[in-house]
């Protein structure tokens, strides 16, 4: 059994989704929510659920043990970032080596880095005139979207499309894989 915990900082689409996902699965399981923001969306989404969140600030995430504490004290084996804005310290990537995981909704190593987050990151991309874009998920390491990629899938951007149509473009993409490539990483490090 592999316990996860989830890190998100906002409306928590994707932790919704691979909560579901790995409810019924034996092996894994998500048994943390944590999030900087108390007043996040993901909080709420993970209401019916009977799974425990913990809210921490970013000088506690920076300064202290609490939030590794946390992580010890429900033995969490592998962490997700699920639309985390905030970088992860080095005590926790010290203890989580190879153990901690991004999705970035675009085709990194293009439209990555500090402040590329959400709907920013779709604006640059149709601003830039590009003829597809996709998610990427991969390794966390001490910089902004630089540890490796583990996966990426591609979507193709129509001379009309918005910004709000490509999210919704990549929305569908990180529901659709986001949950099995977690799946294929934990079940690897047994
Ligand atoms: C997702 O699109 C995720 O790829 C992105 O934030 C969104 C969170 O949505 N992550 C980043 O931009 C990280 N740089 P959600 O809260 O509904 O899951």
């Amino acid at each position: 059994m592999s316990n996860i915990a989830l890190f998100a900082s906002g409306n928590g689409t994707n932790a919704d989704n691979i909560i579901r996902y790995f409810q019924k699965n034996i092996d894994i399981k998500v048994n943390l929510v944590l999030s900087n923001k108390a007043e996040a969306y993901v909080l709420e989404r993970i209401k019916p659920y009977t799974i425990d969140s913990f809210v921490f600030n970013s000088n506690e995430l920076r300064n202290t043990n609490i939030v590794l504490d946390k992580l010890r004290e429900y033995k969490i084996d592998f962490i997700v970032l699920a639309g985390f804005l905030l970088m992860i310290p080095e005590n926790i990537l010290n203890a989580f080596p190879n153990k901690i995981i991004n999705i970035h909704p675009a085709l990194l190593p293009k439209f990555g880095g500090k402040g590329m987050h959400g709907m920013h990151v779709h604006h640059s991309v149709i601003e830039a005139k590009e003829t597809e874009s996709g998610i990427s998920i991969h390794y966390v390491n001490a910089k902004y979207d630089e540890g490796n990629i583990i996966f990426q899938a591609k979507c193709s951007i129509l001379p009309n499309d918005t910004p709000e149509i490509l999210a919704n473009k990549i929305h569908q993409l990180e529901q659709q894989h986001f949950p099995k490539i977690i799946e294929q990483v934990v079940a690897k490090l047994k």
